[in-house]
């Protein structure tokens, strides 16, 4: 995506949650988005899928390139044929989707028809492909169960058989900011492992755990009130980060042993998007604040390999000085 600006018209004004975001996800990668509550992840998600909400929600600037494909330009006819098809979402939450008074083959297949994946005979055999792919033994009978009689992450993998059904290039994760269960959450995150094997999905994985990060993804993209402060690869991140704020996210992880808290220990809160300061909006939380970042946004800066940040730090020029 290029620039990407999301609003949300309200009582008094316009609130900007995506606020000029780019950024790009290959074939086959998996890149998380973190940042803390209100930065702008859902929104950012929910633009790709153009599901914003209503009334008030918008797209009012930039670029959605999905296979050379303007989706911000697209028809909410034309939409149809990306969302929950060619890009999906899955939910933690099992409970969301899956009707109670249908088999889970039946519901299955439907979703094949609707997105001509199969029809007649075909449907049966990749009804139960599918949910081999999901790792649910004995599929064929598994196929004729209703949800109730599974258990939480057998509904969960049945969700997931759904989204692949319609071959999606694209599986938008966004997980709850309040904990679901520890054993739910493990198996959510092996089943998006599972459908990812040997295919060349791409997943965008919106998280607070950095732990998951770690684990999961090739790639890190941080937000902080609305835009991308940094963007590297999961091992820059973690050895090297440029952005104090990364760098604070990174900091607040190896402290314990076992579980790996839920972020974030920086001091401060998350600003307000309708009272942002001028300048760097990480500036009243930050650490190495300097004159300039208070008077004026920092530019993006490319670093070796490929990693970005968006932070005076990094932008040698002589006349900037610590602020005293
Ligand atoms: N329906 C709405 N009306 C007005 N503003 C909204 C609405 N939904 C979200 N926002 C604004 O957009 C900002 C970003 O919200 P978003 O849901 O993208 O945050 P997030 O990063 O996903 O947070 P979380 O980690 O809590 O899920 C919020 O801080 C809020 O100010
Ligand atoms: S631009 Fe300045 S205030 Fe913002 S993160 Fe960098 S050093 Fe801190
Ligand atoms: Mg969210």
């Amino acid at each position: 995506m290029e620039n990407l600006q999301t609003h949300i018209s309200v009582a008094g004004g316009v609130v900007k949650p995506v606020d000029g975001v780019s950024f790009h996800i290959k074939q086959a990668e998996t890149v998380a988005l973190v940042g803390e509550s209100g930065s702008g992840k859902s929104m950012t998600a929910l633009s790709i899928l153009r599901v914003l909400p209503r009334p008030g929600g918008h797209i009012a600037g930039g670029k959605i390139l999905f296979d050379g494909v303007d989706l911000a330009q697209l028809s909410e006819k034309e939409m149809r044929s990306y969302r929950g098809s060619k890009i999906a979402m899955i939910l933690q939450d099992p409970h969301s989707s899956l009707d109670p008074m249908y088999q889970i083959g039946e519901q299955i297949g439907e979703s094949l028809r609707v997105h001509h994946k199969a029809s007649g005979a075909g449907v049966k055999r990749r009804v139960a492909e599918l949910l081999r792919l999901v790792r649910i033994p004995a599929a064929e009978e598994r196929a004729r169960a209703y949800p109730h009689q599974m258990s939480g992450g057998m509904r969960q993998r049945v969700v997931g058989a759904i989204a692949m059904s319609s071959e999606p290039q694209l599986i938008i994760a966004d997980e709850p900011t309040t904990a679901l269960d520890v054993t739910i959450q493990a198996q959510y995150l092996s089943l998006l492992k599972d459908i990812q094997a040997n295919s060349n999905l791409a997943i965008l994985l919106i998280t607070h755990d950095l732990g998951i990060v770690a684990k999961m993804c090739q790639r890190i993209i941080v937000m902080y009130g609305g835009r991308i402060v940094e963007e590297a690869t999961v091992e820059q991140a973690f050895n090297r980060p440029a952005h104090p704020y990364t760098a604070g996210l990174v900091r607040s992880l190896p402290k314990l042993k076992g579980r790996v808290p839920r972020l974030y220990s920086i001091e401060g809160q998350p600003p307000a998007l309708d009272t942002l300061p001028q300048g760097c909006r990480f500036a009243p939380r930050c650490p190495s604040v300097m004159d300039t970042c208070t008077k004026e946004y920092p530019p993006i800066v490319t670093l070796q390999d490929n990693q970005k940040v968006a932070c005076w730090l990094h932008v040698h020029d002589t006349t900037k000085q610590p602020a005293a």
